[in-house]
Formats: C-alpha cells, sequence, structure tokens
C-alpha cells in the first residue's frame, strides 16, 4: 500500500492499484491534455512528425514551434482517432479513481480545452457525477493567431490581401483554461448532510472564495507569479492548487495527484495541512517534486545530499 505524505516515481495506471479502497477525500490532478505538448504528452498511436514539432518544416522554423501540435485538419484516420484514444487513456484510470476515493469527494481536474469532453466522458462512464466546470482565468496567454492578409502578400496577391484584412486563422487568446469538477456519489438512500456527517465531503467553504479574493462564481481568475514557473513546461500556481483543496477539504484530509509533476498540488496540500500522495513518471520531475516536498529536517543527511545533488 502506498504511504502518505510520500511522492513515488512510477506510472500511475499501477501504482493506483497499490491505494486503498475509499481512503482517498481529493483527487486535484492536472492531466496530460493529450495535444502531444511534449514526450509525456502523447497519449496517442499516430505518428505524424509534425505533432511533437519534428516536421521538417517545424525543424526549420526553429525554438517557436517546438511545442506547438499540428492544426487539426481532418484529412487524416489516425488524426481523427486521437480524441477516442484519449478516451480510453482516460478509461484505464478513472475507474482507480473511482475506488480510491470516499464517497462524496471530489476530483477537480486540468483537462485543456480540446479534449475535456473525453476526459468528462470517462469519469462519468466509470460512475462519477460531473458537477461542473470552473473557468481558471489564467489573466495571460500567448496568442499567435496569423493575419491571412500576410499569407496572400507573400504570394503577391494585393486582391485577396486587401478582401480578407482583419481576418484571422487559428484560435482566439487562450486565455481560460477549464477545471473539471466531479463527485463520487455518495450512498443511496443518503443526503449530502448525512455525507458531511459520515465522511466530512460533499459541500464546499464559500469563505475560502473570498480568503483568495474570489467571487463564489465558478470563473476564479488567478495569474502565475515569478515562483510558479520554471520547474516544469506546465506548473500551476500554487495558490491556484491551495484554493481547490481548501474548497472542498479539512485539514488532515488526504489529497492525491496521480499526475503530480514537480509537485505543486503536494506542496499546497502540504502548506495547508492535508496529507498527500503523489505520483509522477519522468525522474526530472519526480526529483523536482521531491525537493519541493521533503523538508530538510524530516531526511537524513546521506538521503538529503542524494536527493539534491542533481538539482
Ligand atoms: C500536466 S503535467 C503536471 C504539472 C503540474 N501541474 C505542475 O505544476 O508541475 C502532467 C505530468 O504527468 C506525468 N505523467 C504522464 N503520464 C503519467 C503516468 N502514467 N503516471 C505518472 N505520471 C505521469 C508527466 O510526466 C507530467 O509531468
Amino acid at each position: 500500500m502506498l504511504e502518505l505524505n510520500r511522492i513515488y516515481h512510477g506510472d500511475c495506471l499501477n501504482l493506483l492499484k497499490n491505494i486503498k479502497e475509499s481512503s482517498i477525500d481529493l483527487i486535484l490532478s492536472d492531466i496530460p491534455y493529450g495535444i502531444s505538448y511534449d514526450k509525456w504528452d502523447v497519449i496517442h498511436s499516430n505518428t505524424n512528425s509534425s505533432l511533437l514539432g519534428h516536421s521538417e518544416a517545424q525543424l526549420k522554423a526553429g525554438k517557436i514551434f517546438k511545442n506547438r501540435g499540428k492544426p487539426l485538419n481532418g484529412w487524416s484516420e489516425s488524426d481523427k482517432k486521437i480524441p477516442q484514444e484519449y478516451y480510453n487513456w482516460c478509461l484505464q484510470w478513472a475507474g482507480d479513481w473511482f475506488n480510491v476515493l470516499k464517497p462524496g469527494a471530489s476530483v477537480f481536474v486540468f483537462a485543456g480545452r480540446r479534449m475535456t469532453h473525453r476526459c468528462i466522458s470517462a469519469l462519468e462512464d466509470k460512475g462519477f457525477i460531473f458537477k461542473d466546470m470552473i473557468a481558471w482565468n489564467k489573466t495571460k496567454a500567448p496568442h499567435r493567431a496569423q493575419r491571412i492578409s500576410c499569407v496572400f502578400d507573400r504570394r503577391e496577391d494585393t486582391y485577396n490581401s486587401q478582401k480578407w484584412e482583419g481576418w484571422k486563422v487559428g484560435n482566439l487568446r487562450p486565455i481560460f483554461e477549464p477545471i473539471l469538477w466531479l463527485m463520487k456519489p455518495y450512498k443511496v438512500g443518503g443526503t449530502i448532510a448525512d455525507n458531511l456527517i459520515d465522511n466530512e465531503l460533499g459541500a464546499w467553504n464559500e469563505e475560502i472564495l473570498a480568503k483568495y479574493g474570489q467571487l463564489p462564481n465558478n470563473l476564479i481568475s488567478i495569474s502565475s507569479n515569478k515562483n510558479d514557473t520554471g520547474l516544469h513546461p506546465t506548473q500551476k500556481p500554487l495558490s491556484l492548487m491551495e484554493l481547490l483543496i481548501e474548497l472542498t477539504t479539512k485539514p488532515n484530509q488526504i489529497v492525491l495527484d496521480p499526475f503530480c509533476g514537480s509537485g505543486t498540488t503536494l506542496l499546497a496540500a502540504k502548506n495547508l495541512d492535508r496529507k498527500f500522495i503523489g505520483i509522477e513518471k519522468e525522474k526530472e520531475y519526480y526529483d523536482i517534486a521531491s525537493s519541493r516536498i521533503i523538508s530538510k529536517d524530516s531526511i537524513s543527511n546521506n538521503i538529503q545530499n542524494e536527493l539534491f545533488k542533481n538539482l
């Protein structure tokens, strides 16, 4: 069985089986979005080279295209299979999430805008209730929609350049990210009030939203500050994770993050006197998460030296 207040280096698809049934009070996880953002984010068998920024054109263009997924054009059958493969991947862990949570426990999952619907369906199909979708307003986001008139200018097509002046291709600025909020159903015939008495789960704390300067709306505006960057390419703001933990749990309850990256969820849980379990597959991020979480006084000097040596 996995121990509390520890981070495990490994594949959560296996390790989740070693968590006691109905023992966890909250799963808060920023899962791979399945958009080929990085090698750990490839959740499909499509081998098109441009999906990881390795096509000839992307290599020539340099760093700017490094992590950019290929635009979806629906030309190839394997492109069309990507969302289905993502759904099947979600099914591989959604049932384990259901088993390890207590009745009335919440799940907050960052699943990206493009694949969110597949993640919700997989969690629903394994028994969860989909409560709501919170919009996290990041307040800042890079934006690269191209002006189509520039393309016509390069073709020396003045007629179309003028005709399409002001028009762009690509997306609007991606200023929000969805945070999916699901719940494990409580006992048949019971009420939320009964479940609060039995499991201390099922409600949310309005005062916490005020503490973080938010209204009781399903729109949360929190920016990343300088301490929220540099450890992981998709690092989330610590205060956002703290808000979500405090919203639905009390001190000493247990928070699980099976895709913990640099350990932001776990650090937030620790700061708030919650217990935690984290799992991370990539050694690089496991080491970073460990160094953020394990306080120097809680481990022996030898282990400490080993742990911090390569960071
Ligand atoms: C979106 S990132 C999480 C970043 C995190 N929110 C942070 O603030 O650092 C998802 C992480 O899941 C890890 N991962 C992917 N598949 C995994 C698996 N099967 N088991 C455990 N970790 C996995 C990736 O290596 C990646 O670091």
